[in-house]
């Protein structure tokens, strides 16, 4: 009898952030094959992500399912985002279902189902279809940590500390953590109350299997505390899951990468690339003050504009003496950018892909972090890896430019806290390389992961 090959079914909520790390992990996943195993992965996404993201043909071993969110032209930023999660839940549950009895009926059954967080819904679906399933976890593990910690008995302690930038709170296996360094759903501030208990849900999904073990894409070396400071949960560290050049096709620029050309052309560690990520969209004011920063500070930067959701470009009154000293585009490979050597700063909004892929081209940080985890990251870029400067907002909650050269030069400097950091973002390059390489810690995680999955 022809032995049953592994497929696995990977599903993400669909953003950026989501998906970029995720494919990653199909691809390794593929690659774990082999000695007669052929690992199939089908990714299932929605319409409008897949539509962004595709051009060429996927790699062998993997393919996608797609299905509608409702919301086919992609979710805006008007669309209520409440409306847009209930949605998902009801379109993906179905969707969910439907492939996976046709797979079984078809006689190429799912091995275990991946999912990401903000869509527990889909470990519900595996529950109902007695198919395996593995939370795989896109933020870090001190992340999810306080969110499990959160839900099982400190949400009085956390809630106390709410918006006291004094008050700081110490919460066991992590390090002293102020309420700037906490998931920002959980300060009173927060104006997404319907997030919550979605991070309650997908760790009570965890609670329902028999061994609770979520991927996360982390290393040891990065969290060996935080991986191990919940009992309860086995936390196995699977990354840095660094993205493929697959999403790069969404740059809006037709695939022009001129910008590498710039970059070609300018000192070795010279440029400071500034980018905030997929979601983050800042107020005028704010951007104001960063290209202040920026042009005070003297070097030449590589700013990542997005255009606004009606296609309008960013209004700044010093435009065009930005586009003298620097250069701003709408979208970049980060990944390249990153890892090209004219780039010595990267000012991050730290979500945690920018965070990893950082650390895995070895450029030090300016933290800039607007909300969800990306104050907790800030954290860790700056107090626990050492690999950057976060910078401090006025009052009126505006980082001026005056703080953005400051730290700037903190980090492109040449004094002995300047050279330490970068000699830290050396280091982390090193040991995060030498966690996914064959042989490294979590490269023999996600082998063992593959291993348990087919028996
Ligand atoms: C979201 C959350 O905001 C973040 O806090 C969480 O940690 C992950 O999910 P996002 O804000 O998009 O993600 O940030 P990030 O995690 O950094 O992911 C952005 C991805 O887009 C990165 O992989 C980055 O390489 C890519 N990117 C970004 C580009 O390829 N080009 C760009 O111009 C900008």
């Amino acid at each position: 009898m022809e032995q049953q090959q592994p497929h696995f079914l990977l599903v993400t909520y669909p953003s950026h952030g989501h998906i970029n790390p995720a494919l990653q992990f199909a691809n390794r996943l593929i690659h774990l094959g082999g000695g007669g195993r052929r690992v199939h992965v089908t990714f299932a996404i929605t319409i409008s992500a897949h539509r962004r993201m595709i051009k060429s043909p996927p790699p062998d071993g993997l393919s996608f399912a797609t299905f509608s969110d409702g919301y086919d032209d992609g979710f805006k930023l008007e669309d209520k985002m409440q409306e847009y999660l209930d949605q998902l839940k009801r379109n993906g549950t179905k969707a969910l279902t439907e492939l996976i009895v046709s797979n079984a009926n078809q006689g190429r059954p799912f091995t275990c189902l991946v999912y990401t967080l903000l869509i527990p819904w889909a470990a519900e679906v595996a529950r109902e279809l007695h198919l395996p399933s593995t939370l795989f976890w896109i933020q870090p593990a001190m992340v999810l940590d306080i969110y499990y910690y959160y839900y099982n008995g400190f949400a009085d302690v956390i809630g106390n500390c709410n918006n006291d930038p004094s008050h700081s709170i110490q919460l066991p296996g992590l390090p002293l953590l102020n309420s700037r360094e906490l998931p920002s759903f959980m300060l009173a501030s927060n104006t997404y109350d319907y997030l919550l208990p979605i991070f309650q849900a997908d760790l009570e999904a965890l609670e329902k299997l028999s061994k609770p073990r979520v991927l996360v894409n982390t290393f040891d070396a990065l969290e060996i505390e935080a991986l191990k400071a919940i009992e309860k949960l086995n936390l196995v560290a699977v990354g840095p899951l660094i993205p493929s050049a697959y999403l790069d096709e969404r740059d809006p620029s037709n695939g022009s990468k001129d910008y590498m050309e710039w970059l070609n052309s300018k000192p070795e560690s010279s440029v400071i690339y500034v980018s905030f990520g997929s979601i983050s969209v800042l107020m005028e004011q704010q951007m104001e003050q960063i290209a202040r920063g920026l042009l005070d500070c003297g070097r030449p930067f590589l700013w990542v504009i997005r255009a606004k959701e009606n296609g309008e470009e960013e209004k700044l009154s010093c435009r065009k003496e930005l586009e003298e000293k620097g250069m701003i585009v709408p979208w970049c490979s980060q990944v390249y950018v990153l890892s090209h050597p004219s780039v010595g700063c990267f000012v991050t909004h730290c979500g945690w892909n920018s965070t990893l892929e950082a650390l895995f081209s070895g450029v030090p940080m300016v933290a800039f972090p607007q909300w969800s985890d990306q104050g907790t990251n800030a954290k860790l870029i700056e107090d626990v890896l050492k690999t950057g400067v976060k910078v401090t907002a006025n009052n009126d909650g505006i980082v001026v430019g005056d703080e953005i050269k400051r730290c700037l030069e903190l980090v492109v400097g040449d004094e002995e806290r300047e050279k330490e950091i970068r000699r830290n973002a050396m280091k982390w390059k090193e040991l995060s390389r030498e966690a996914v390489n064959q042989g490294g810690s979590s490269y023999s995680n996600l082998k063992a992961f593959v291993d348990e999955c087919c028996g």
